[in-house]
């Protein structure tokens, strides 16, 4: 299989391609220049915000791994650009050739402003906390779209907190581990059918703030606990915290 992964540079990226170079003929993008992922696949340089800069990433790609974006709260004039014109050239591009099958790192932000200790799933509505937020919801929904109208699949993934360890309390719930989520990505990109599925991009199957049981039925099986953190972390509280699964977005530019 020869996937394309964007966002290649940034912290999932580059450890994902690290992790699965040695199975997968990788093509390898961010706008940055990364020498180090030279080693890992074939890399081009592209501004994901340039339909054409973006068309020209897809020649003989099967699948498409789309991490490209700025990846907190900015300026929605940057979002924009970064997020949702990047992720509308994504949708267009692959269905130009014939691409059937996406994985989005959406993000928890997408649903924000649900309350904590609900244990959300899939099917939880669109409740945004940032313009970064929206720009996630906004993929989620081209991801509806193009499924419908043109079969592309596409793996949602609602990610939490991408670390190498848990720092503060709300990580007991939002905590994904570096290999977890490599895994996840991988049942992703091998499941056989996923339609247009939203999966929790957390370590974890069932936890305060997320049911994720639908991750299991495409064989995730994490392999990291937060529960093995509790102790070191539990008395960590960041200023700002709130009862929202999107934690101190919930107040950005209120
Ligand atoms: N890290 C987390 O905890 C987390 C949580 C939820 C969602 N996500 C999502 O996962 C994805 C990857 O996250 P990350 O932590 O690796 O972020 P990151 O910031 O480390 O990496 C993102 C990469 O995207 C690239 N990029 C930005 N704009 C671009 C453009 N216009 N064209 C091409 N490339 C562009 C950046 O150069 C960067 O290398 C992002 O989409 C992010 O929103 C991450």
């Amino acid at each position: 299989m020869k996937p394309l992964i964007t966002g290649a540079a940034g912290h999932i990226g580059k450890n994902l391609a690290k992790a699965i170079y040695r199975k997968y003929d990788l093509v390898l993008t961010d706008v940055k220049e990364d020498e180090e992922l030279h080693r890992y696949g074939h890399f081009i340089q592209a501004d994901l915000a340039n339909a054409q800069e973006t068309e020209q990433l897809m020649d003989g790609i099967d699948a498409i791994v789309h991490l490209g974006a700025i990846a907190t709260e900015s300026t929605y004039e940057k979002i924009q650009k970064a997020n949702f014109d990047s992720t509308l050239h994504i949708y267009e591009a692959a269905r130009k050739h014939g691409i059937k099958r996406i994985v989005f790192a959406s993000s928890n932000h997408a649903v924000g402003f649900h309350p904590i200790n609900q244990s959300i799933g899939p099917d939880a509505p669109h409740l945004p906390d940032t313009f970064y937020g929206a720009s996630k919801a906004f993929g989620e929904n081209l991801a509806n779209m193009y499924h419908k109208k043109h079969g592309i699949e596409t793996a949602c993934l609602r990610i939490g907190s991408y670390l190498e360890k848990p720092a503060e309390h709300r990580n007991l719930n939002t905590w994904i581990s570096i290999r977890d989520m490599n895994q996840l990505i991988v049942r992703c990109l091998e499941a056989d059918r996923i339609g247009t599925s939203v999966f929790y991009g957390v370590s974890s199957l069932h936890n305060d703030y997320f049911d994720n049981r639908d991750a299991a039925k495409i064989g995730y099986a994490p392999e990291d606990n937060p529960e093995d953190y509790r102790e070191e972390i539990e008395n960590v509280k960041l200023e700002n915290v709130t009862d929202y699964i999107g934690g101190a977005f919930t107040n950005f530019g209120r």
